[in-house]
């Protein structure tokens, strides 16, 4: 699988270990050495002692926060000296538990959870877990980004390309609200940061639809820290308040400063990637190698953006993670934005109970409206990363979109490829000379016959200059792209270097078909991701070349053209669910045994969207120096999501975290554009009939889940007890239901897989609706369960 470099879990091997000293007379020593440990984060969770969330709320079951009424006491005096009380008690249970010296506490919560972060040792964390005050102790298990292909390749079949229009209005917003559409509301990215200068969250106080910064949100009250390329001023009103949480990533790896700001500044694109997305400026231009792909907008163009940095290019903690959830439900975001998060479950609590599902379960609680990535693990069983029924899950599909290119062979073939790039000579119909980069080698060269070298473009002192300038070069994926250490990065430095007029990389037999993600080349290429194709383009060159006895070219015969690869096309079937999107059943457990919560919960377009990007792109350098990246993941599934969530809460100020999700669940749709049931992607080529553990509800509806007709709200439990799943309402028949005027969007509430439980026939898994509702046209009201 590729990965966005520098965030993996796996940390502990870089935090320092203890001296051993060597020497017979200190054997003791070296034994005891032997089981000195490497200090790691723990999550711990208290018994007991009511986070300042929930101070003095009452404990009928049926309260919700009022989030209007919150702010306002949010401050005082009562919840500050609560607030104190609280974090005393960690403190005092560390001093009174653990050695002096052996750990260093990292973050208090208290706003929502009432727990700590400590870094120690595996044996003191023991010591803490037998303390009768205290109810969970978990390491930390990291935080990724639910980004995928991300401009990378695997050594897989090529997947269908599709894609929504640029930058959003995938899900069918529709231009009914779009005059104002997130005002007043404030959505948090618990993300890499975000690029303030960027054109997407730029705020113009002479756009007179977009209202004074703050005036609106009275709910919210955030800050915006400074620091490094995040100067005062950064909060411009679009952003409305940026912090950054480091003190997870600072305790487990040694950051890099010049990589790693600290502050909220975004230095690897993701995070500004996924706030466009939800709630980028309307109608921003696409330039990327001054090619115009069109106008990026947001799902939510007038939410206000809160962000929570807690991912860095080097590393990614859940520590700072769950730091940040808390913060910002303490803030008073409308809607919080999860496109990061562990990608295992953990290792021996349930997955709903481990320490993340718990933030999220009182950020939820608190009246925050939860959207986490579903994880990008598919097409296997089980494999979602986003548990809890108490947080909407996003799966990610395709849209209608591809970037077709081709590529004009000298006898009037035409093969298609891959390829976000201008055509060869201006038009692309004016044949350049067709090399393949083994016939291209310097004689005599001193270079290592390395499929790096010699077939994969990866290095431009390998090439005579004489042959490879004007032509366009055959370079061959081999093991370097299979093992990802080569990269068309580096193919284009070596066509920039010794101009080649354009380059292809095309399919090996040896490794089968891959996938080709487009990306946009400063200089025309194309991919070719079928071997079949590449055997077409090989064939006809050999046909094309003369040979001498010992098998070097005396006469390059062969011609090629470059098409334009950067202009969309509209057709095709969608949605489908994209192959690397996660997959349901829902488990409880490190064993994976299902449960009867229905993941993922929505389906939303995650495959190649355009948003804005961060020039620094830290952990990409293919996209260094780009406004603008096309990325495919949960991650870019998660914000569609969100923005809709918003543009309901904006609509509906009194609707509750459930209500919002039972809008969006009840009025999508499993069938596509051509009316079949959504299909899916398999683990190869194929495609299958998607089921509700593909697509969860299915395909979301922005239109109606706006005014849905219909919504289900589950009742809040006391505080301190987890909010039950809607199966456990439904099964106890205490679902109330808040039943507004019928209209068309019923029409789609005919299969409520909310509602519904998982169960085993034969060898598969099923999911079954608990209910059955057929809705009448201009019925009112009256329903019930
Ligand atoms: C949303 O639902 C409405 C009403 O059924 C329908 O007219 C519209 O085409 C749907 N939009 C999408 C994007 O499916
Ligand atoms: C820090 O990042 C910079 C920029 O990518 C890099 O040149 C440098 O080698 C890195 N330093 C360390 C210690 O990794
Ligand atoms: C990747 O493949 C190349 C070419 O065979 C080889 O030189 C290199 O060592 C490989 N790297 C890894 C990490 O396997
Ligand atoms: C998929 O579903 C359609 C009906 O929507 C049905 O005609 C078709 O046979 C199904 N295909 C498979 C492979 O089950």
């Amino acid at each position: 699988m590729s990965k966005i470099n520098g965030t993996s879990s796996k940390y502990a091997a870089t935090t320092a270990t203890p001296v051993m000293i060597f020497s017979v007379f200190n054997l003791i020593i070296m034994i005891s050495s032997c089981f000195a440990q490497n200090r790691e984060i723990y999550l711990v969770l208290m018994e007991g002692g009511v986070p300042v969330a929930f101070h003095g709320s009452s404990n009928s079951p049926s309260t919700f926060v009022d989030r209007s009424r919150r702010s306002s006491n949010l401050n005082s005096d009562v919840l500050k000296a609560h607030a104190k009380k609280l974090v005393d008690s960690h403190d005092e249970i560390l001093e009174s538990t653990l050695e002096t010296g052996s750990y260093n506490k990292l973050y208090s919560f208290k706003h929502i959870v009432n727990g700590f972060a400590v870094h120690t040792t595996p044996s003191q964390a023991e010591k803490l877990k037998n303390r009768p005050q205290i109810k969970l102790v978990e390491r930390d298990r990291g935080a990724k980004l639910m980004t995928t292909y991300s401009p990378q390749f695997l050594g897989l079949p090529e997947g269908i390309w599709k894609r929504e229009e640029a930058g959003g209005g995938g899900g069918g917003g529709g231009d009914r609200h779009s005059n104002a559409a997130g005002e007043g509301i404030v959505i948090g990215f618990v993300d890499s940061g975000i690029n303030p200068l960027h054109p997407s969250f730029v705020y113009d106080p002479l756009n007179p639809s977009i209202k004074k910064p703050n005036n609106n949100t009275p709910h919210f009250s955030g800050a915006c820290e400074t620091g490094p390329q995040f100067p005062v001023g950064s909060c411009n009103g679009k952003i409305i308040s940026a912090r950054f949480f480091s003190a997870g990533a600072q305790a487990v790896a040694p950051l890099n400063s010049s990589l790693d700001f600290l502050s909220p500044f975004d230095a690897v694109g993701h995070g500004s990637h996924v706030a466009s997305t939800a709630a980028g400026n309307a109608g921003v231009p696409v330039v990327v190698n001054g090619f115009h792909y069109g106008e990026a907008s947001g799902m939510a163009p007038h939410a206000r953006i809160a962000v929570y940095k807690a991912v860095y290019p080097t590393i990614g903690t859940l520590t700072d993670v769950v730091a940040a959830i808390d913060q910002a439900t303490h803030d008073g975001v409308d809607v919080l934005t999860l496109s990061v998060g562990p990608d295992e479950p953990p290792s021996d609590t349930i997955t709903f109970l481990s320490v993340f599902d718990v933030f999220l379960l009182y950020a939820r609680r608190a009246g925050v409206f939860v959207v986490q990535a579903a994880g990008n693990q598919g097409p296997a069983a089980s494999s979602v990363v986003s548990y809890s029924p108490w947080a909407v899950s996003a799966a990610a599909c395709s849209t209608d979109r591809t970037y077709p290119s081709s590529l004009l062979l000298g006898n009037g073939q035409n093969v298609e490829g891959v390829g976000l790039s201008g055509p060869t000579l201006g038009t692309g119909l004016i044949f350049s000379k067709l090399v393949l980069a083994n016939d291209a080698l310097k004689k005599g060269g001193t270079f290592p016959r390395t499929p790096e070298y010699v077939e994969e473009c990866q290095f431009h002192e390998a090439f005579d200059p004489n042959i490879v300038h004007g032509s366009v070069i055959i370079c061959t994926f081999s093991a370097g792209f299979y093992n990802e250490t080569s990269t068309l990065t580096a193919i284009i430095n070596t066509a920039r270097t010794l101009r080649f007029f354009g380059f292809l990389l095309i399919a090996n037999p040896a490794y089968g078909d891959y996938i080709a993600e487009p990306i946009p080349f400063s200089v025309p290429g194309i991919m070719i991701p079928k071997v079949s194709n590449a055997q077409v383009i090989l064939k006809y060159y050999e046909q094309q070349t003369v040979r001498d006895e010992r098998g070097f070219v005396t006469k390059f015969g062969a011609q090629s053209a470059i098409g334009e690869g950067r202009v969309a096309s509209f057709e095709g079937r969608a949605p489908t669910v994209s192959r690397f999107s996660s997959r349901g059943p829902d488990f409880i457990d490190i064993n994976r045994t299902p449960t009867d919560v229905l993941k993922p919960d929505i389906l939303a377009p995650g495959h190649q969207i355009w948003a804005a990007w961060s020039p620094i792109s830290a952990s990409e350098p293919i996209l260094t120096g780009y406004n603008f990246a096309l990325l495919s993941g949960t991650s870019m599934a998660t914000p569609h999501i969100v923005g809709i969530g918003a543009l309901i809460k904006q609509y509906n100020p009194l609707w509750t975290p459930s209500m919002i999700a039972s809008a969006i669940t009840t009025t999508a749709t499993k069938y596509d554009n051509y009316g079949d049931l959504i299909l899916a992607e398999g683990s190869d080529t194929s495609l299958y009939n998607g089921t509700h553990f593909d697509f969860g509800a299915g395909f979301v509806n922005a239109t109606c889940a706006i005014d849905p007709g219909l919504v289900l709200s589950s009742a809040a439990q006391p505080p301190g007890q987890p909010q039950p799943p809607f199966g456990d309402d439904i099964s106890t028949g205490r679902i109330p239901i808040i039943a507004a005027e019928l209209h068309e969007c019923s029409e789609q509430i005919r299969n409520i897989p909310v509602l519904s439980y998982t169960t085993k026939r034969d060898s598969s898994w099923l999911v079954s609706t608990l209910v059955h509702y057929s809705s009448t046209r201009n019925s009112r009201f009256g329903h019930t369960i």
